[in-house]
């Protein structure tokens, strides 16, 4: 894949709110910047963010419950089973800041065990469904302070400071920082420790390497969820952008690159055809591909020695019998 505009800056975060923005809190014409950029690579692509608009995410909950999507159920059962192993790591009146909350629906298994949480400050760029998960757990847990943040979370972002000096750990379960190329999630564990207050704690859920055919069967699921997941993003841009992608002729591709420890995701087109996003015009050829997520796996010594390049500790983690997936917790040192 050419690095064309992947290695371009991120935009500078905003905390969004207001008029300019779409129901999903992204600027319509940063969406709109970015298609026509990954467009117009030669490998095409369009970043994995979009994928998570209002529908995107709940067809990802979809998803998550899919037998053969094993990630969310295997790492529902090793919080489960070591929530408190986990809560001693994390320790008392803790802020929890999670990074791209989505259900939430790990976090309440957490918080159940967590010793006096103070406070759950959930980052997400999909607005509507953040503000409506963060209703429904305030509700839930009453003593919780719970504060949603919308935003990138692969930008800088600030924890708001009257939780900046306390005992604030990072959740980011889900294994997405697979979803990141390897420098972005180096980046991504950078900034952790640059939120600063000393002795910051990582929980991290890590999807680990494994056999072919349960990774593939996992990204191409029988009820064909995942390919409904992947082609929301056009459907996405046809109502955003004024695009005209024509559903019939784009299919979901998911497989495992061994040499890179990677799920690559595409939709393909089936025929030459011309697609207008907004004012532009971009040719596809019969076979070529627009490229919209990686899912690496690591292993626990890979993903350790990566932590530690950018300055955390592994602490402790825990797995499931079969080593499909991790959970770590890792301090800044
Ligand atoms: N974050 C998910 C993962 O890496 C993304 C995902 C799961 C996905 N299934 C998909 C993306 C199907 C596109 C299509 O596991």
């Amino acid at each position: 894949m050419s690095n064309c505009a992947k290695t371009q800056k991120q935009q500078p975060h905003t905390l969004l709110d207001g008029g300019e923005t779409s129901s999903e809190g992204v600027y319509r014409n940063q969406f709109l910047h970015d298609v026509w950029q990954g467009l117009s690579c030669a490998d095409k692509y369009i970043h994995c963010k979009y994928l998570y608009d209002d529908h995107g995410s709940v067809l990802f909950d979809k998803i998550s419950q899919l037998d053969e999507y094993y990630p969310t159920r295997t790492e529902l059962e090793i919080l489960a089973t070591n929530a408190s192993a986990m809560s001693h790591c994390v320790g008392q009146n803790a802020v929890i800041v999670e990074l791209g909350s989505g259900s939430s629906h790990k976090t309440r298994l957490l918080l159940d065990h967590l010793l006096a949480p103070t406070a759950y400050l959930p980052v997400d760029i999909s607005r509507e469904h953040l503000l409506r998960t963060a209703r429904l757990l305030a509700a839930e847990y009453p003593t919780l302070k719970v504060e949603p943040i919308v935003a990138d979370f692969t930008s800088r972002f600030e924890i708001p400071s009257p939780y900046a000096d306390q005992n604030i750990v990072v959740y980011f379960p889900g294994s997405t920082i697979g979803n990141l190329t390897i420098p972005e999630a180096m980046n991504l564990l950078h900034s952790v420790v640059n939120l600063e207050p000393a002795g910051i704690g990582l929980l991290i859920g890590i999807d680990l390497v494994k056999d072919k055919d349960v990774l593939e069967r996992a990204y191409n699921d029988s009820e064909g969820i995942s390919a409904r997941f992947n082609l929301n993003l056009l459907t996405r841009a046809n109502r955003e952008l004024d695009a005209n992608f024509d559903l019939r002729f784009f299919k979901h591709i998911a497989f495992y690159n061994e040499k890179h420890s990677r799920i690559e995701i595409y939709l393909e087109s089936s025929r030459d055809q011309k697609v207008s996003v907004g004012s532009r015009c971009f040719d596809f050829r019969a076979g070529e591909r627009i490229h919209t997520e990686y899912s690496h796996k690591y292993t626990l010594p890979q993903f350790s020695e990566m932590a530690r390049t950018a300055g955390l500790e592994t602490v402790e983690y825990w797995t499931d019998p079969q080593q499909y997936f991790a959970v770590m917790y890792l301090t800044a040192h």
